[in-house]
């Protein structure tokens, strides 16, 4: 060969392709990536405004300032929380650290697309559990662990489906794995769930050694575009992981508004809310379009299409995207009927489903 290959494992794999969009239609509707709906805390925006820190300098490897502010926010253990540059970055650490070649880390069929990507680049085996009704189910899972698993994903509430485990499932999940595999548990969109039976596992990470949540600023804190996610777990797993992460990966910006939008309670409370209302106001219209969808305990919503082609989702997604509103295709999660479309602002939510039923008339 006379070029440089990379490893068979990386020649395999596709490089990840968000929606963003190439339409030239300008003030494009942007409810294809589970972003905030009412952007970011003004604090946050505040306390960049005013940031003048000294750009030569590196950042701290380990924000004491921004590692109390969560600490504070959620009640947790200060030294058991790693930042990351967005939890994808820590997913990716996971399991560079703890897959060797051989071994084997278990995800949901329909979970969050970075596990398996993770995990190939790691140079492991994936290993698939079935759902059951678009869920991830603890049997199938289970059912799976071999003597080579080393590390099970779990996104709990999962994308793109917006469905979740109870408590008690994941509860017995953990009680029923050995001690020497480790749950990594992604709460990415725990901050929007307002159901009783349902745990962060924080819980979880606090008791045991075997646990990892993972959390994100990109979702409810809306500061998806300054990278910023963080992991609890216990000090040794901590330590370990900061063996393989970036020793600078999370920036100075991030670090402020980070802190600046944990203490912004009321911005937090208002999007709790601004979800909850257009979440039912969302599926009230899809019933009344007799479409059906995954009930989502998120910010996003997967809707299921009819298979004829003339109202596919594929052409849907394309009819949308013609007047400027962009849904997520699934086909990548070989859910090809299927739209994921996260709430967005009342206008924006208003324009989606005025434009979807322009699309089942026409
Ligand atoms: C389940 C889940 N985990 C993690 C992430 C990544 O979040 P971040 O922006 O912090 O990398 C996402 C983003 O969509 C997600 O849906």
């Amino acid at each position: 060969m006379d070029f440089p290959s990379p490893k068979s494992n990386i020649e395999k794999l596709q490089t990840y392709k968000p929606n963003f969009g190439k339409s030239k239609i300008n003030n494009l509707i942007r409810l294809s990536a589970n972003e905030s709906a009412l952007g970011a805390s003004l604090n946050a925006i505040k306390a960049l405004k005013i940031f003048s820190s000294d750009l030569n300098r590196y950042p701290p490897q380990v924000s004491d300032e921004l590692v109390s502010a969560i600490s504070k926010r959620y009640s947790l253990n200060k030294k058991k929380i790693i930042l990351g540059n967005g939890s994808d970055e820590l997913i990716s650490i996971l399991a560079q650290t703890f897959l060797n070649y051989n071994d084997e880390a278990i995800y949901t069929e329909f979970g969050f697309l970075q596990f398996p990507q993770a995990i190939a680049i790691a140079g492991a085996m994936g290993v698939v559990a079935n759902d059951v009704n678009h869920t991830a189910c603890v049997d199938n899972i289970l059912s799976k662990i071999s003597r080579k698993t080393k590390l099970i994903f779990l996104a709990n509430p999962n994308n793109p489906t917006g469905t979740f485990i109870t408590k008690k499932e994941v509860f017995r999940l953990h009680e029923s794995i050995p001690k020497n595999i480790l749950l990594v548990y992604d709460a990415a969109y725990s901050e929007f769930v307002i159901n009783d039976d349902y745990i962060d596992g924080s819980e979880l990470a606090e008791k045991y050694e075997n646990v990892i949540m993972l959390r994100t600023f990109s979702k409810l804190h809306g500061l998806a575009s300054l990278r910023l996610g963080w992991g609890y777990a216990s000090e040794n797993i901590i330590e370990n992981l900061m063996k393989v992460r970036g020793p600078f990966s999370v920036n100075v910006a991030a670090i402020m508004a980070g802190v600046a939008a944990l203490e912004d309670l009321e911005f937090q409370k208002k999007s709790v809310q601004h979800n909850l209302k257009w979440m039912s106001w969302l599926e009230k219209e899809l019933k009344l379009l007799n479409l059906e969808f995954k009930s989502s305990i998120t910010n996003f919503l997967l809707i299921k299409f009819p298979v004829e082609l003339e109202y596919s989702a594929e052409n849907a997604e394309s009819f949308l995207a013609s007047k400027g509103i962009l849904v997520r295709g699934m086909k990548v999660y070989g859910l090809s009927n299927y739209l994921r479309v996260s709430i967005g602002t009342k206008e924006e939510n208003l324009k989606f489903i005025n434009e979807l039923k322009t699309f089942f008339r026409k």
